[in-house]
């Protein structure tokens, strides 16, 4: 029997950057007894993945509640697996990235002594509060890690920065990459993308905590305000399901025939969305990874990234919160064609598609 390992997640990014890993230490069964573990901090948005990837959890805490509180996933998650590491007794956790059931888990594995491994480890904006809670979540993971897969060269920095040995250290691209080399497709047909044809169309998502509240209505009305001037957009939103992030964008962005809000979209159609949108507009970690391989143009609605590889590679500009920022830079954009050239010229500063092949030839 090879080495148990078991992988612990819960959000819809996650799973995106996980199954590929998953998979592929499925495929080496001499090598790896795989176990996968699901918390369920999200429900239906965690269940679109699974099925892409073809994943079955071996265990489910189905822990999700409309309204839950950094409180209650951090509970939940670590008194439940206490009692499931103790049956599974795996010889390395593996979790990923920077949310509270990565937290979560990685305390728990630290309570038993359980190695840690963390994919997509290194990232950081270095000011805790943002994005929050996720800035300390990655560097409390990385505290207890005894396996760091840093997915460039300057996380790997930014964890030697810290005094972490070296030779923990494995730079090996991010996952996510490894999932888009396979889903963007020439030809690919959606009856939402049909209804774009022919306007110049922007991708919209968002759901930061620290966002809630009024710099998420300020980010919508000056989406609106600049899309009302531009007739030859049109705009598409697969929205998160967080009750409180619809409410705000139906205030907002409802009532306006050239912008659709649509429910989440499965990866492979999101990715896709992505390849035919013009710019797209977010406040997410992990479409400012897959937007410079696709060549695409990101207005990041955040005060910090921790991903500065895509704004050295031009494709990612920080445009913060604050509605007249955002309206200047979403303006400048559409109208000057420079500029667009400028951040639309594709890179891969995340990898070439073959980091999960890299961490399972680490761990063996
Ligand atoms: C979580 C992560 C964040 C990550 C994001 C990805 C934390 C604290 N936050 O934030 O780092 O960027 O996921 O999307 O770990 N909901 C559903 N169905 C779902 C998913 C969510 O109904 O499938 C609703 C529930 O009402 C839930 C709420 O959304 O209470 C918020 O979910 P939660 O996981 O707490 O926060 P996210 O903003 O999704
Ligand atoms: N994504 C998706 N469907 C959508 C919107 C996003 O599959 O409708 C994917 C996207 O391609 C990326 C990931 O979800 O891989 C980003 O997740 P999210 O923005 O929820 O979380 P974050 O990356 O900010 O933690």
């Amino acid at each position: 029997m090879g080495k148990k390992v078991m992988l612990v997640f819960g959000t819809r990014p996650e799973a995106i950057k996980m199954c590929p890993l998953v998979n592929e230490l499925k495929s080496r069964p001499g090598e790896f007894e795989t176990v996968v573990c699901v918390t369920g901090q999200h429900r239906e948005m965690l269940e679109q993945v699974l099925r892409v990837f073809d994943v079955e959890p071996d265990y489910d805490f189905a822990i999700m509640r409309d309204g839950q509180t950094l409180f209650d996933i951090t509970a939940m998650v670590l008194s439940k697996l206490e009692y499931i590491f103790k049956i599974e007794k795996p010889d390395v956790v593996l979790v990923h990235g920077d949310t509270t059931t990565s937290f979560a888990s990685a305390l728990a594995s630290f309570y038993l002594q359980i190695p840690v491994g963390h994919v997509e480890a290194g990232l950081r904006t270095r000011d805790i509060y943002s994005p929050w809670p996720e800035e300390f979540n990655r560097q409390a993971v990385d505290i207890v890690s005894e396996y760091y897969f840093a997915p460039t060269e300057m996380s790997r920095q930014n964890l030697l920065d810290e005094g972490k040995p070296g030779e923990k250290i494995w730079v090996t691209g991010n996952t996510g990459i490894d999932a888009l080399e396979t889903t963007v497709r020439e030809g690919y047909a959606h009856p939402v993308l049909d209804w774009a044809s022919g306007s110049r169309l922007i991708l919209i998502t968002a759901h930061r905590r620290e966002n809630l509240g009024e710099p998420m209505h300020r980010m919508f009305r000056a989406i609106r305000r600049v899309m009302e001037e531009h007739p030859e957009t049109k705009a598409v939103y697969p929205i998160h399901m967080n009750p409180a992030v619809r409410a705000a964008a139906y205030e907002e962005l409802g009532g306006f025939d050239r912008l659709k809000i649509i429910d989440p979209l499965e990866v492979l159609d999101f990715h896709n969305f992505m390849a035919a949108s013009h710019i797209i507009l977010t406040d997410s970690g992990g479409i400012q990874e897959e937007a410079p391989g696709l060549g695409k143009p990101v207005l990041v609605m955040r005060d910090t990234t921790e991903r500065p590889e895509g704004v050295a590679a031009g494709t990612l500009k920080l445009v913060g919160t604050d509605d007249r920022v955002i309206y200047e830079e979403f303006s400048k954009l559409l109208d000057d064609s420079r500029e667009y050239e400028r951040m639309s010229r594709a890179s891969n500063p995340y990898g070439d598609g073959h980091a999960s092949e890299r961490i399972a030839e680490i761990l063996a």
